[in-house]
């Protein structure tokens, strides 16, 4: 073989198999079998020599050529393969780590305490209904035998928008909508957001109240005790004693508050109560003769009676929350506080819900 045919071939199998990495040799393999390769620039340079010696350098450097190529393709296959293990050590899944716990979300005590009211009166048949937030006038406060001149209707307290427009200010508007709707007998409950001018440690404002609403032929003021009696206690304990205070609303004919035994104190007086023994829990009344005449009821024939509570309220006394603003902030670490949102997956072996029926 030429002198330089052999030097050439030995400098290009020395580099192919110094390359490191997939470009690299495609860099060696550019430098001499590519158009302007060291290798193909000797078949080019063939022209130059006598005709008789142009068979022997053709086989030569073809023959250089092949060896080039070949060992380009060995040191590939090389490379491609080491890069391959690199890969597969990088991405190396240990699939006996313990996977990451999402964390659980937590319902919130206001939800909480809103659901549990309502599944005590849709329990005893009311239908859970909802009203619209922004109202007029008609129904926010005329309707509810509110005299224009009630403190209520006061700039100072509630928030109006255009023209006859307001944000609800409690729930009782629900009342009118439901009786407008439908004939006695009604039972409902209404939840949802309310809006006043007020803001403090005990007021929002942006708020939840419950509103209720029974009418039907004979309803008593008997009626309304007792349903309310067996719902304080089903919210704050069998033996809680509770009280009717007279009160007054424009919509209720008589009215009332009720008050719980403070549990803190049992009725001796302390910070909870600001030593009255007694927490306001509600307002109430037997549904005012003229606010059944507003919708058409006729008060000779029906009666019924309406109370009214603050969810945020009934959430803070059940929870212990001394500000109303923590519902509102949001922090992870009060809400993560109570209960957990997802209840517990059923465990190997326990009764299957209808075991635990008894069916
Ligand atoms: N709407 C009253 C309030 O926001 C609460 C209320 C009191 C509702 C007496 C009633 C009721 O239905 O009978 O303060």
């Amino acid at each position: 073989m030429d002198l330089e045919v052999g030097s050439v071939q030995e400098e290009a199998l020395e580099q192919v198999a110094r390359a490191q990495s997939l470009p690299e040799l495609e860099q060696v393999r550019v430098a001499y079998l590519g158009r302007k390769g060291k290798l193909t620039q000797l078949l080019r340079q063939m022209g130059e020599l006598p005709p008789e010696e142009r068979p022997r350098r053709g086989a030569q450097v073809n023959e250089a050529k092949r060896r080039v190529e070949e060992a380009l393709e060995a040191r590939r296959r090389e490379l491609a393969q080491a890069e391959e293990e690199r890969r597969l050590a990088a991405e190396r899944l240990d699939v006996t780590l313990p996977g990451w716990r999402p964390a659980l979300g937590h319902r919130h005590p206001v939800s909480l305490a809103m659901d549990e009211i309502l599944r005590f009166f849709t329990g005893l048949g009311y239908e859970a209904v909802e009203g619209p937030e922004v109202e007029t006038d008609y129904y926010n406060f005329e309707a509810l035998n509110i005299p224009p001149d009630h403190p209520a209707r006061d700039m100072q307290d509630t928030f109006y928008l255009q023209g006859e427009l307001l944000l609800r200010t409690h729930t009782s508007p629900g009342q009118i909508h439901t009786m407008e709707a439908c004939r006695p007998p009604v039972r409902v409950v209404v939840p949802g957001r309310v809006y006043r001018r007020d803001a403090d440690a005990t007021h929002s404002p942006m708020f939840h109240q419950v509103e209720g609403l029974l009418v039907d032929r004979r309803v008593t003021l008997g009626d309304l005790k007792g349903t309310l009696i067996a719902f304080v206690r089903a919210i704050f304990g069998q033996d809680r004693k509770v009280r009717f205070r007279p009160s007054y609303f424009p919509f209720t004919e008589p009215s009332a508050e009720m008050d719980v035994a403070c549990w803190v104190c049992d009725g001796a007086g302390c910070r909870l109560c600001g030593g009255e023994g007694w927490i306001e829990i509600l307002g109430c009344g037997m549904v005012h003769p003229r606010v059944l005449e507003m919708v058409g009821y006729d008060p000779q024939e029906v009666s019924g009676f309406a109370f009214g509570m603050g969810v945020e309220r009934v959430a803070m006394l059940k929870y212990a929350v001394s500000d109303i603003r923590l519902f509102f902030e949001n922090d992870q670490r009060f809400l993560a506080s109570f209960p957990a949102y997802l209840v517990e997956p059923p465990q190997p072996g326990s009764p299957t819900l209808q075991e635990e029926v008894g069916a």
